[in-house]
């Protein structure tokens, strides 16, 4: 394998490495912006808005046994006092910011 290509290769990986951590804060960025207010910064849902809605934290067994698609789906087409965000977000800010949400769960 000639040097050229080998950069070439590096630079690539290194440009999938940046977009991946793009999209992960596309989540973050959604997230704070369009859930935080009721589901809090750590999924907790200790906001004022979460706990006049009560909603659950992320940790209640009934979110926890919550897969990412069934988690999505929520999201995509509301649920209980939670709105739909078909048509407000696009399904990849949906996905990323259910994402987000997730990694408070562990
Ligand atoms: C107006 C307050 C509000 C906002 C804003 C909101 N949610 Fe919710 N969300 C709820 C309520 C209420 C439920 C119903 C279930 C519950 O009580 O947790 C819910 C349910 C969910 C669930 C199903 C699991 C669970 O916690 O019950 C997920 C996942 C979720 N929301 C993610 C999001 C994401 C991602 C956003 C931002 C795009 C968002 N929510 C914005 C209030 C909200």
């Amino acid at each position: 394998m000639s040097t050229k290509l080998r950069l070439g290769t590096l630079i690539f990986l290194a440009l999938c490495a940046l977009a991946t951590a793009r999209a992960q804060n596309g989540g973050k960025d959604v997230y704070t912006a369009k859930c935080q207010g009721c589901h809090g910064a750590t999924g907790m849902a200790d906001t004022n808005m979460g706990k006049m809605l009560k909603v659950k934290p992320v940790t209640d067994a009934s979110v926890k046994k919550m897969n990412l698609t069934e988690m999505v789906d929520a999201v995509r087409n509301g649920m209980g006092k939670m709105q739909a965000y078909k048509g407000k977000l696009t399904d990849s800010q949906i996905k990323s910011s259910v994402e987000y949400f997730r990694t408070f769960a562990k």
